[in-house]
């Protein structure tokens, strides 16, 4: 029930789908399933445990919840690109013995459709722009992408030997929230994103906006990102899981970027945030944030093709989502 697991499921639902939703809320809150409810007319089934207790995940598949699950999409693991390099072993634990966990109830309880949530952090520092799925991966600046990165190489080593499917969705830069204004990404006092970074500053809780690094590569000398809207971002899953059940007699093992296509420096971000909000951004140029890589942005054609999944927002529509959040907060 975090950010991109809360509005994939308002999809889901969207979309007919039956969801029972797993969740320790390390990183969520229960009220998400109330916002949920009023934006989708159905309150989705809520289950709290921990994926890095194996017993607790039996139990579960073997409960009334937990029987019949066509699919399973796997967003559990923390994300806190500053957090993992202060405490990389807490990340190393959850996020990948929640994986291993997974994966062996998959096998033991026959499950086949798997949907895991990585990152275009995996790529690293690469030159070459746009990065496609072919792209050699460079090594990874920060242990939170490498526990992705690590939990790639993990399901394809198992979805080969035990024959179940599995799709990878690389994600760019989520940022956004629902149109409805009632769900968009809580704070944490972990996050240091440039969307929350922003809203903070616009709604005059921060003094000013720190632009990390004026001096890089790119036209303006500021990084760029790839930044996707967190509803198409939520379609991608969609469409990733109809994509398995429709080829359930295939062996998949997925990978696909999940981007626009279209890079934005951070100066861009901020000229577009001021022009959809009217709001001023005092900002400052000050030294480079380490492990950001100067620029990436997806060649997103693979998911077009395959999974016949296309970002349809701009990033005037998820400075709007991202806006009207903050502002209902
Ligand atoms: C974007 C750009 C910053 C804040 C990370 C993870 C990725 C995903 C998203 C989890 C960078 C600049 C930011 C600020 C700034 N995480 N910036 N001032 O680092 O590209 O990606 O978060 O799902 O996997 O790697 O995102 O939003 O932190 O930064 O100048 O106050 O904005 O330097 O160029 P990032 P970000």
């Amino acid at each position: 029930m975090g950010y991109i697991g809360s509005h994939t499921v308002i999809s889901l639902l969207e979309n007919n789908f039956e969801v029972v939703i797993i969740d320790n809320l390390s990183n969520s809150k229960e009220e998400v399933l109330d916002r949920i409810e009023k934006i989708a007319g159905v309150k989705p089934t809520f289950v709290k445990l921990d994926l890095c207790d194996a017993d607790q995940l039996s139990q579960f598949f073997t409960s009334k919840e937990g029987l019949n699950i066509a699919g399973i999409i796997h967003f559990a693991a923390f994300k806190y690109v500053g957090e993992s390099a202060e405490n990389p072993l807490k990340y190393y634990h959850n996020n990948l013995l929640s994986l291993v966990n997974l994966l062996g109830a998959m096998e033991t309880f026959g499950l086949t459709n798997l949907v895991f949530s990585s990152s275009c952090t995996v790529y690293g520092n690469v030159q070459e722009m746009p990065v496609n799925e072919q792209t050699p991966l460079q090594p990874v600046a920060s242990t939170y992408g490498n526990t992705k990165k690590i939990s790639e190489e993990i399901i394809a080593d198992v979805v080969r030997v035990h024959k179940f499917n599995s799709i990878v969705l690389r994600y760019f830069n989520p940022i956004g929230g629902h149109p409805t204004g009632l769900l968009g990404e809580y704070p944490s006092a972990f996050t240091d994103n440039l969307m929350p970074a922003l809203t903070q500053v616009a709604m005059g809780k921060k003094e000013k906006f720190n632009v990390y690094g004026g001096d890089y590569n790119t036209p303006d000398g500021t990084c760029v990102r790839d930044y996707i809207d967190i509803i198409d971002l939520a379609e991608a899953h969609v469409k990733a899981i109809n994509y398995l059940f429709a080829n359930s007699g295939a062996t998949i093992n997925g990978v696909y970027n999940v981007g626009t296509g279209k890079g934005f420096s951070v100066m861009e971000v901020i000229k577009a945030f001021e022009q959809a909000t009217g709001k001023k951004i005092q900002y400052e140029i000050v030294d480079k944030r380490k492990g950001d890589v100067e620029k990436v942005f997806a060649d997103p054609s693979l998911a077009n093709e395959q999974l016949g999944w296309k970002a349809q927002r701009n990033l005037e529509d998820m400075i709007q989502t991202s806006w009207k959040w903050q502002q209902s907060r």
